[in-house]
C-alpha cells in the first residue's frame, strides 16, 4: 500500500469504517533512543516526537476516530535530569501556544489528564486557556496526559469518594465500577479500545490501568519519532482483526 493511499487527509483504505476504534490511547515511547541512534541529544527526539503526535491527531480526526489520549509525561518522569524535564515543560507550553489556533479551526477539543498543580504556572495558564478555548469543539477529543499516573489517579478518586461517604453524601453501597470511573480524570471518555505503545516495551508504565481492563494492546518496535500514518494504519488494521471477547465465548 502506498503512502498516498493512506494519507492523513483521505479516508483509510482497507479498513472497516464501522469498526474503527472509538478511543485510541498511545504511549509515545522511544524519543530518547531515536535521538541516541542519530548521535543527537535526547531533546531532539522529543522535538521530533511532537510532530508525530500532530500527524496522528490529524489522522484520527480525518478518519473519524472520536478520542485520542496521548501519554506525554508520567508522574515518574520527574525522576529524569532537570534539563530534560525543563525542556519538556517548555515544549508543551510552546506547542500549546503554536497549535491552539489550528486546533480551534479543526474542531479539536483538548483536555489534560493528570495532576496539573506542580506544573510551571505559565504552562498551567496555557493549559487552562486551551481547554476553555476548545471546550465547544466536537470533531475529536484530544486528551493529553501530563504528570499522569494511574495509581495516583485511583488513590485520588478513593479519597474523594471516602470524603463524600464521611460527609454522608454517598452511601457505601452506591460505590460501584461506574461510580469509580466517574471520579477518574477520564470520566468524560469511554475506555480506550486500542492502546499503541512504540519502541517495543511491553508494559503499561502506570497508564490508564483501570480504564484499560479490556483494551486491545498493540506494540511496535518503531520509536515514536519514526511512527507515522502507515504504521498507525497497520495498528488499526491489526485491531480490526482481533476478536474482542470480554470474557465471553463467541
Ligand atoms: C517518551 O520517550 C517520552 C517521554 C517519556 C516524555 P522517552 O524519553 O521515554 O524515550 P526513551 O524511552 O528513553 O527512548
Ligand atoms: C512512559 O514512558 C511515559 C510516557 C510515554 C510519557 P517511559 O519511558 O517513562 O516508561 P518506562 O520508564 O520505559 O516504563
Ligand atoms: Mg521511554
Amino acid at each position: 500500500m502506498t503512502a498516498q493511499l493512506i494519507s492523513t487527509t483521505s479516508t483509510p483504505i482497507n479498513l472497516d469504517l464501522k469498526k474503527l476504534p472509538q478511543h485510541v490511547a498511545i504511549i509515545m515511547d522511544g524519543n530518547g533512543r531515536w535521538a541516541k541512534q542519530r548521535g543527537l541529544p535526547r531533546i531532539e527526539g522529543h522535538r521530533k516526537g511532537a510532530n508525530t503526535l500532530k500527524e496522528i491527531l490529524r489522522t484520527c480526526k480525518n478518519w473519524g476516530i472520536k478520542t485520542l489520549t496521548a501519554y506525554a509525561f508520567s508522574t515518574e518522569n520527574w525522576g529524569r535530569p532537570l534539563t530534560e524535564v525543563g525542556f519538556l515543560m517548555g515544549l508543551f507550553e510552546r506547542l500549546l501556544r503554536q497549535e491552539l489556533q489550528e486546533m480551534k479551526e479543526e474542531g479539536v477539543r483538548i483536555r489534560f489528564i493528570g495532576d496539573l498543580s506542580p506544573l510551571p504556572s505559565s504552562l498551567q495558564q496555557e493549559i487552562h486557556y486551551s481547554m476553555t478555548e476548545t471546550q465547544h469543539n466536537q470533531t475529536i477529543n484530544f486528551n493529553v496526559a501530563i504528570n499522569y499516573g494511574s495509581r495516583g489517579e485511583i488513590v485520588k478518586a478513593c479519597r474523594h469518594i471516602a470524603e463524600k461517604v464521611a460527609q454522608g453524601e454517598l452511601a457505601p453501597e452506591s460505590i460501584n465500577e461506574d461510580l469509580i470511573s466517574q471520579y477518574l480524570y477520564t470520566s468524560s471518555s469511554p475506555d480506550p479500545d486500542l492502546l499503541i505503545r512504540t519502541s517495543g516495551e511491553m508494559r503499561l508504565s502506570n497508564f490508564l490501568l483501570w480504564q484499560m481492563a479490556y483494551t486491545e494492546i498493540y506494540v511496535t518496535d518503531t520509536f515514536w519519532p519514526d511512527f507515522d500514518v502507515q504504521q498507525f494504519h497497520k495498528a488499526v488494521a491489526t485491531y480490526q482483526k482481533r476478536d474482542r471477547r470480554f470474557g465471553k465465548i463467541v
